[in-house]
């Protein structure tokens, strides 16, 4: 069975962001694959605090003990990961990024067990943002965050999803937008296939 991990990184449920990660679970669940989605503000997840205990070898990556521990194990576990977030003041949201900081221990400049741990787990992201300018709405700047990241802890980035929507649902008015979202969740589904060798 080829599992899906999918975090979702926006504080509005059934919003923008929500919408276009389901469509990606839901079309990875058609292929055949399981979905496991985490809401990152249900959770327990407390920022880095640079204490650089991550760059000595540990059996664990991190040594704040709170939710990100099962974070990282799901990752770890999944064939395939799905990141999701809209555009918060340019960037992405708290949420994600306290994951992606505390993803700093997986990077490929650590000498630990931990460096490039994604070892090739194929990662797409979908984002939401309310201005419709990428030249403007800080989506660039997201889309560097988020595929510099998947690739400094190991993965392989596979695309990313997007599109401008402000009112909780409006995405909903974009379907081209909602069918690449489908798209994605299909490659995700092959990629992850592949990197097990059943495909
Ligand atoms: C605190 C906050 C900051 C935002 N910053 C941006 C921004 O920098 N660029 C942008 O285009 N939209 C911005 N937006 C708009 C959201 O990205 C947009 O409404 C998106 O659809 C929200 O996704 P959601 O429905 O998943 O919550 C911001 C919204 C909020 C609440």
């Amino acid at each position: 069975m080829t599992r899906l991990v999918c975090l979702l990184g926006s504080p509005r449920r059934s919003g923008n962001t929500d919408l276009l990660a389901d469509a990606a679970c839901r079309a990875f669940q058609e292929a055949g694959g399981e979905v496991e989605t985490l809401a990152l503000n249900k959770l327990d997840l407390s920022p880095c605090t640079g204490c650089d205990w991550c760059k000595q070898d540990h059996e664990r990556p991190c040594i704040i003990d709170d939710d990100m521990q099962r974070v990282y194990d799901c990752m770890l576990s999944a064939d395939a990961i799905l990141w999701s977030t809209p555009v918060y003041s340019w960037a992405p949201s708290v949420e994600l990024k306290i994951v992606l900081d505390r993803q700093f221990a997986w990077g490929d400049y650590q000498t630990t067990r931990w460096a490039a741990v994604l070892a090739g787990r194929p990662v797409g992201a979908v984002m939401a943002y309310g201005d419709p300018d990428p030249a403007t709405n800080g989506f660039y700047h997201c889309y560097h965050i988020v595929r510099v990241v998947a690739t400094a802890s190991g993965g392989r980035f596979v695309g990313c999803v997007h599109g401008a929507a402000s009112a909780r649902g409006d995405i909903r008015q974009h379907p081209a937008v909602l069918d690449d979202a489908a798209a994605l969740g299909r490659k995700l589904y092959e990629a992850g296939l592949r990197r097990q060798g059943l495909a």
